[in-house]
């Protein structure tokens, strides 16, 4: 998969701009505050219809703007097509081929995109929150059927806690239904974390090897509130559960046990990486598990995301560096921020690369690395 044509409008410091991608490595390169992070802001979020660095859309939209505008065109396979996010203060609205999307589902999982930023290497450290977030930004760009129930998980466990508030005309019967639909949504999120991490794990050890050229191993624990691959005892478990925690959510009018309060804990070589591994560790365990998904969406879908390596290479020791232009040099399209171009891209005149200079929300120059 490949961008072709990006058309950003008020959209941050990026008042207009209309570039052409080209396949291969794209760098864009700038002094600090230029406006760089946000052109890929923008891809992923065309990609994810959420951006990486903030959960705010509207912090999204240029200061004194009503609304920014973001589209692209792109090739899948042999098709032509195009995404366009409007965002304004009510929200998003999001077109597929200039046509507008109902349904989240419908728009997710056409442009695939997947980033590694300086936010990232806090989610070892960060809330279980960060990690859900994680697995369910990405299991819905995959599944239409994940964000089906995810959607609809939310709204019955919002019902259920709002029933739980009603003490004096609280409705068992009700409850009893709500739960068996809870439960149903949660077995098909439960299930496809279960098995994303299992991919995780085996792909981000051997990444993680290659990139730190050491036998290190990475462990990955998926902590879940029922583990159980059969439908009914889950269900049956479930209810158990709920059964048992009903007083306890009734006096806190929350729902105490379930998915949402699922998360996962990396282990390097059998210690708990979020403790034992050093800051440069971490940022090489959580690229591993970046560059592990983006390898899952490949052979999912048989289409390579694009890749978003957001001022990547000024933050990884030289060995890893170097490992990860290996890697990054046979992918389809790889978007690069840094503020300087780094020395190894200078010793590989005939790789794909093209430079984007940007200065104040404006590429003031493009050009092949091989002809500068
Ligand atoms: N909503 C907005 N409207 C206008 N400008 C904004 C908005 N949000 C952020 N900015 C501006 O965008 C600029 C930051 O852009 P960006 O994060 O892309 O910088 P960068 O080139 O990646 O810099 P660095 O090298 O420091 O990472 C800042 O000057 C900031 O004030
Ligand atoms: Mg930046």
């Amino acid at each position: 998969m490949k961008i072709l044509q990006l058309k950003i409008k008020h959209f941050r410091n990026i008042d207009f701009l209309d570039l052409n991608l080209n396949p291969g490595i794209n760098i864009f390169y700038g002094n600090n505050g230029q406006g760089k992070t946000n052109i890929v802001e923008s891809v992923y979020t065309l990609a994810k219809t959420q951006s990486f660095r903030t959960h705010h859309p509207k912090e999204m939209i240029q200061y004194d703007q009503e609304e920014a505008t973001i589209y692209c065109t792109f090739e899948k396979g042999k098709y032509l097509k195009s995404n366009t996010i409007i965002l304004n203060k009510l929200g998003k609205i999001c077109f597929l081929n200039q046509t507008k999307m109902k349904k989240l589902s419908e728009y997710l999982g056409e442009l695939l995109a997947i980033d590694f930023t300086p936010e990232d290497v806090s989610l070892l450290k960060s809330s279980p929150k960060e990690r859900r977030h994680l697995l369910d930004v990405e299991l819905s760009a995959l599944f239409p059927i994940y964000v089906k129930h995810l959607i609809l998980f939310q709204k019955l466990l919002e019902q259920r806690n709002a029933l739980l508030k009603q003490i004096k005309t609280f409705n068992e019967e009700l409850l009893k239904v709500i739960d068996q639909q809870l439960l149903e949504s949660s077995f098909v999120l439960f299930q496809r974390r279960k098995w994303f991490i299992a991919q995780i794990q085996d792909l981000a050890t051997k990444i993680y090897q290659k990139l730190s050229g050491q036998s290190d191993q990475l462990t990955i624990e998926y902590k879940t509130f029922i583990d159980e691959n059969n439908k009914e005892s889950y269900i049956q478990k479930g209810e158990e559960i709920f059964l048992k925690n009903l007083e306890k959510d009734k006096e806190k009018t929350f729902t105490n046990a379930g998915v949402h309060k699922d998360d996962f804990v990396v282990y390097l070589n059998q210690k708990e990486a979020e403790f034992y591994a050093s800051q440069g560790q971490q940022r090489g365990i959580t690229l591993a598990i970046k560059l592990a998904i983006f390898e899952i969406i490949t052979a999912t879908t048989k289409e390579e995301p694009i890749l978003i390596l957001d001022d990547v290479f000024s933050e990884l020791d030289d060995q890893k560096c170097l490992k990860l232009l290996q890697y990054i040099a046979k992918k389809n399209q790889v978007l690069i921020t840094c503020t300087s171009i780094p020395s190894y891209f200078k010793q590989r005149e005939n790789e794909n690369v093209t430079l984007y200079q940007v200065s104040q929300g404006k590429v003031i120059e493009r050009r092949m690395f091989n002809n500068g």
